[in-house]
């Protein structure tokens, strides 16, 4: 359950200059490299935004709009553990508040948050199809349905186990 630690900042350089060199010049590709960036890397490192905005013949400002329009995109490292807890309204009715308020108590941060420590990052997430099975979430993107907070506490605490062994 644990997330790829990020590369080294010259890996990262390496890893830019290849999917520049991949998508070409045209504006529009200005998304998938993005994506590509953030797939590869966990999120975009402000310090790579100079050199994506100049091959696209963008404004810094240009290229971080984008970024910030688009939630998906981090700007930071992620956590290396991501709570995503369902927010949508069948896991709602089923204890999904309550499991919420658990999460976010145990955790000692709300939504969009990270634990003191950065390891954990508490997400909404809107349905994961298992509504017959509600209240569901995941973790580092592993589905768990019908969760108590009896439950999170012992799914927490394995990966707890496993992040303080690596
Ligand atoms: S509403 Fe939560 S899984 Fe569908």
């Amino acid at each position: 359950m644990n997330a790829q630690p990020a590369p080294a900042a010259a890996a990262v350089s390496d890893i830019v200059a290849e999917l520049l060199a991949h998508h070409g010049t045209r504006q529009d590709q200005l998304l998938p490299v993005l994506h590509g960036l953030q797939d590869s890397v966990g999120y975009i490192p402000p310090d790579q935004v100079d050199k994506i905005a100049a091959h696209f013949n963008l404004s810094r400002a240009e290229v971080h709009g984008v970024i910030t329009f688009y939630h998906y995109f981090r700007s930071e490292p992620p956590a290396r553990c991501v709570v995503q807890i369902c927010r949508a309204e069948a896991c709602q009715s089923m204890g999904g508040d309550r499991l919420l308020d658990h999460a976010e108590q145990a955790l000692g941060c709300g939504l969009h948050g990270h634990s003191a420590d950065g390891t954990f990052a508490l997400e909404p997430v809107y349905c994961l199809g298992l509504c017959a099975s509600s209240p569901a979430l995941t973790i580092n993107e592993a589905v768990f349905a019908r969760v108590t907070p009896a439950r999170f506490d012992a799914l927490i605490a394995d990966v707890k186990a496993v992040t303080e062994a690596a």
